[in-house]
């Protein structure tokens, strides 16, 4: 495969974040095998790369978490600056502690202050962590946010979209909790919030079923591999609503919208939207849903997810995005850790991968930079 660019970190440098009071890497654009013992900081590591794209990272941390404590101090601010590869060209990161509010983080790319859907374009990220082990026998929720972050990956604007959506049904709610206790409410106000649900909505909708379909285009197109193959699909009202045209959707679910208010005020939620839809996943091979796969086929199904979703972004948009895998060679088994080791070489992207032992990254042999972590110290070999 050709990859027409790479998003990859050059330079990273962590100032009193978590265990590291500082840290200064210069790597290359080859993808970076982490191995330390437990505790010894490289998920912290893998955390402050994922800082550098959207939202709040791969423990969805807020800001003060993650400055350093020490003795029961702490550091009084924290920092990550990076300098990285993208599909612009060199660029150059930082976020951190906002001076004037620690509880917020600031992030600036060059200097000034940069979007969620910048960093989403310039930084494609997908991670899978072990908080993921559990996502086709978890809750809902959980297996929408790990969706949309594949869906984000491929459509910086989906986040916006989304929390333009959250907003509104918020504001919307509010205004039906006061109805509901019978005070008088602005129905035109209420309209306007529905059609901005609906429009966003109808977006956000749209996005993942481009996603999907692309995702599931891949799946099928990859010869046989060391991980399954998913066949996947997306249950909701909306999506049920865009098997006829977009516009169509954002009215109909604007109509439904203002016919469950009583519903929804009454519930103390809206009942249904894009915020309740449904990702489906079975395991072709066997023809079982995923959630009934054994532990092991689970986490196989999903690392099959993150690496085709890996390939279908560096063929489609012509960058690879940065994969974190933290974990994930633990559980393999040799044939697998080869694998993995070939479809990360295949898709080119720059992959941080984490293990407590060196000799778990034997399979990726020089296609690799190795960095030892241990007590907040990290060190590139070679
Ligand atoms: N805000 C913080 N300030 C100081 N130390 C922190 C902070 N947050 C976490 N730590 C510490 O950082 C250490 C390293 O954590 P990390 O999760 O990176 O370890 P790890 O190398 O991934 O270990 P494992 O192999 O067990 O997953 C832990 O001992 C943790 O308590
Ligand atoms: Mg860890």
């Amino acid at each position: 495969m050709t990859v027409a660019s790479r998003a990859a970190v050059t330079r990273l440098k962590l100032t009193g974040f978590r265990n590291y009071a500082s840290l200064d890497l210069t790597l290359d654009m080859r993808p970076v095998c982490l191995f330390g013992p437990n505790g010894a900081g490289k998920t912290n590591l893998v955390e402050a790369v994922s800082f550098l794209g959207p939202g709040r990272g791969l423990r969805a941390a807020g800001a003060d978490a993650v400055r350093q404590r020490r003795d029961g101090e702490g550091a009084p601010v924290w920092a990550v600056h990076a300098e990285a590869e993208t599909a612009d060209g060199p660029v150059t990161l930082a976020t951190g502690s906002d001076p004037d509010n620690p509880a917020r983080r600031r992030t600036r790319l060059e200097g000034a202050a940069a979007t969620q859907t910048a960093l989403a374009r310039l930084f494609p990220m997908i991670w899978l962590t072990p908080r993921e082990d559990r996502l086709w026998a978890g809750p809902r929720g959980d297996r929408m946010r790990f969706f949309d972050r594949l869906v984000l990956a491929g459509e910086p604007d989906h986040a916006r979209q989304a929390s333009a959506y959250e907003k509104a049904m918020r504001e919307r709610q509010r205004l039906l909790d006061r109805m509901d206790e019978g005070m008088a409410v602005d129905p035109a106000w209420l309209d306007a919030l529905e059609a901005e649900m609906a429009s966003s909505g109808t977006a956000m909708a749209m996005a993942r079923k481009a996603a999907l379909s692309a995702l599931q285009g891949e799946i099928d197109a990859r010869p046989p591999s060391a991980f399954p193959k998913a066949d996947l699909a997306l249950e909701g009202l909306l999506e049920g609503f865009l098997d006829e045209s977009e516009t169509e959707a954002e009215a109909r679910f604007a109509e439904r919208l203002k016919s469950t208010r009583r519903k929804d005020a009454a519930a103390g939620r809206a009942l249904s939207g894009p915020h309740r839809t449904e990702l489906l996943a079975r395991h072709r091979e066997k023809d079982q849903v995923a959630a009934d796969c054994s532990t092991g086929e689970q986490k196989a199904l999903l690392l099959g997810l993150a690496l085709a979703q890996g390939s279908a972004l560096a063929r489609e948009r012509g960058t690879a995005p940065v994969m974190i895998f933290d974990e994930a060679c633990a559980h393999l088994d040799a044939d697998r850790r080869e694998g993995l080791a070939d479809a990360i070489t295949a898709i080119g992207c720059q992959a941080w991968l984490t293990g407590v032992e060196k000799g778990l990254f034997t399979a990726f042999g020089a296609r690799v930079q190795y960095v030892s972590v241990e007590a907040g110290r990290a060190v590139c070999e070679g």
